[in-house]
C-alpha cells in the first residue's frame, strides 16, 4: 500500500484511461502550452479560479520548474534573493546556474532537530540585504509546518521585495476551507505540486501568479526551464485533478481531516503520537507525521515488510501522504499494521540518525560565490580530509532534499561529523565512493 506521492496512489479521478492513446503534441486542436488559446488556456483559467490566482501556468516539470521560473523572474545575475535554509535544492540549483546570489536565513531547530525559520530571522535577512529582490518561503515544509507567511509578506512588501512561496506540499489548500493558500496570504507567485497531495500524475504542478506579475515574461522564462515537448498526459491529469477537487475536494478534505483525528486518537494508544505539534507553528492537518518510539527508519522498514511504503523516515518519525480519494481506508490499514508492530524504544538496532546533531550545525561559512564554485574545476576528496575545503556541490539528506552544505561553502568539522554519523544513508551530493567534490586548490 502506498502512503507516498504521487497522491493519486494508483487511482484515476474519473476512471482509468488509455494514457498512450491520449499522449499527443501541439496541434490546432490540442493547443500550445506556451501560447495557449484553446483547451490549455481554458484549463489554466479554471486552475487559476480554483486557486484564487490572477493567472496559472501548468507545469509538467514539477514545482522544480516553477521554482526555477519564479527565481529567474525575480532576480537577475548578481542580484540577491533571500532563501530559508530549508529551501528545496531546486532553488539553490537555479541560483547557481543563473548567477543569483542566495542570502540564507538562519534556521532554528525544534528540540528534535526539525529546521524552521522564525519571522525574526526573515526580518534580519531582509535588513542585512536591503537590495534583495525577493524572499522565498517554504510553506508547508515536508513535515507540514506552516510558517507565518502573511507576516513575512507584510515585511517584504514594505521593503519592496517580491514574495515567492514554495507551496509544493499544499496544493489541496485551494479547496480546503481551513487553510489559506499562499496567494490568499499575499504571496506574489507560488508553486504547488498537484502530484504531492492531489490525484495527479507525477511531476504535475502549477505556477500561480497574483495581480502585478508580468505573465508574458514569466511564460518566456518558464519556457527556458521546461522541455519543449510538454506532456499532454500530464496536463490532462492536472486538469482532471482540478476538476475532481472542484467537485469533491472540499468534502474530501473534511472527511480526511475527521479520519485523521480518529486515527491519531487510536494510534497514540499504541504509542505512536502525532509529531506535528512540536514546531509550535501552525501545521497542515492532513500531513501524517508520527513519532516512532523504535526509530523512524525501523518503523519504516517494519511497515515496508508488511507491504506499506511511507513517504519519509527520519531517525524519530515517519511521514505519510494520504490520498484525498481513499485516505480513510488507508489509515485503517495503517492502524492495523501498527497494532501488529512491536514499538518499544530500542526494540531494534537503531541504524542511522540523520537529524541528530543538526541543531548544532550552523550554516557553513561561504568562501566563494555559489555560481562560481558550482562550475569550478573540482576534485574528489575523502570526507575525513575535506574539512577546510570549499564544496563544489550541495549535500544533504533526501528526502527532504534540503542542503546542509552548498557549493562555495567551507566544509566544517561539525558537518563532516554529522555526515559520518549518518553512515551516508539517505544522502545526496556525496559521490558513490563516499568522497565529496571540492573546488580544486590553486596550483
Ligand atoms: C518543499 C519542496 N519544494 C519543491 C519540491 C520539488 O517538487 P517537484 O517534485 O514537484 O518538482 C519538493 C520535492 O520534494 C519539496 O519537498
Amino acid at each position: 500500500m502506498s502512503l507516498h506521492m504521487p497522491a493519486g496512489q494508483g487511482k484515476a479521478p474519473f476512471g482509468q484511461v488509455d494514457l498512450y492513446r491520449l499522449d499527443t503534441t501541439e496541434l490546432d486542436v490540442t493547443d500550445d502550452l506556451y501560447s495557449p488559446k484553446g483547451a490549455i488556456a481554458q484549463a489554466q483559467q479554471l486552475a487559476a479560479k480554483s486557486a484564487g490566482a490572477a493567472e496559472t501556468l501548468m507545469l509538467h516539470g514539477g514545482s522544480t520548474a516553477g521554482i526555477h521560473a519564479m527565481l529567474l523572474y525575480s532576480a537577475k545575475r548578481g542580484e540577491t534573493v533571500i532563501l530559508p535554509r530549508n529551501v528545496h535544492i531546486s532553488a539553490i540549483h537555479i541560483c547557481a546556474t543563473a548567477g543569483i546570489m542566495p542570502a540564507f536565513t538562519q534556521p532554528s531547530y525544534t528540540p528534535t532537530g526539525r529546521p524552521y525559520t522564525t519571522i525574526q530571522s526573515y526580518m534580519d535577512a531582509m535588513d542585512q540585504n536591503p537590495s534583495a529582490r525577493a524572499v522565498l518561503v517554504v510553506r508547508p515544509d515536508y513535515y507540514g509546518a506552516l510558517e507565518p507567511l502573511a507576516q513575512i509578506v507584510e515585511q517584504a512588501h514594505k521593503r519592496g521585495m517580491l514574495v515567492l512561496c514554495d507551496e509544493a506540499h499544499g496544493a489541496y489548500f485551494n479547496w480546503d476551507k481551513h487553510t489559506d493558500n499562499a496567494g490568499a496570504c499575499g504571496a506574489d507567485l507560488f508553486v504547488q505540486s498537484a502530484h504531492k497531495t492531489l490525484p495527479a500524475l507525477g511531476a504535475g504542478a502549477w505556477l500561480h501568479a497574483m495581480d502585478g506579475v508580468d505573465i508574458v515574461r514569466l511564460r518566456r522564462l518558464l519556457r527556458m526551464v521546461q522541455t519543449s515537448s510538454p506532456s499532454f498526459v500530464n496536463m490532462l491529469s492536472l486538469d482532471d485533478a482540478r476538476a475532481w477537487m472542484d467537485e469533491y475536494g472540499g468534502a474530501a478534505c473534511e472527511k480526511l481531516r475527521a479520519a485523521m483525528v480518529r486515527f491519531h486518537r487510536k494510534a497514540s494508544s499504541l504509542g505512536y503520537h502525532d509529531a506535528q505539534d512540536e514546531s509550535g507553528m501552525d501545521y497542515d492537518p492532513l500531513r501524517l507525521v508520527l513519532y516512532a518510539p523504535q526509530g523512524g527508519f525501523e518503523l519504516g522498514e517494519a511497515l515496508a515488510q508488511m507491504g506499506i511504503d511511507v513517504e519519509l523516515c527520519d531517525d524519530r518519525r515517519i511521514a505519510c501522504i494520504l490520498s484525498l480519494m481513499d485516505g480513510e481506508e488507508r489509515l485503517d490499514k495503517l492502524y492495523e499494521a501498527l497494532s501488529q508492530i512491536q514499538n518499544s524504544a530500542g526494540s531494534s538496532s537503531a541504524k542511522t540518525s540523520n537529524y541528530q546533531g543538526l541543531s548544532a550545525l550552523p550554516i557553513p561559512p561561504r568562501d566563494m560565490p555559489l555560481s562560481v564554485a558550482a562550475f569550478a574545476e573540482a576534485e574528489s576528496v575523502a570526507l575525513s580530509e575535506a574539512v577546510g575545503r570549499i564544496s563544489a556541490v550541495q549535500v544533504g539528506f533526501y528526502p527532504p532534499g534540503i542542503a546542509l552544505l552548498a557549493a562555495g561553502e567551507r566544509i566544517t568539522d561539525e558537518l563532516v561529523a554529522c555526515l559520518e554519523a549518518s553512515q551516508l544513508s539517505h544522502i545526496f551530493g556525496i559521490n558513490d565512493d563516499g568522497t565529496l567534490s571540492c573546488v580544486q586548490k590553486e596550483a
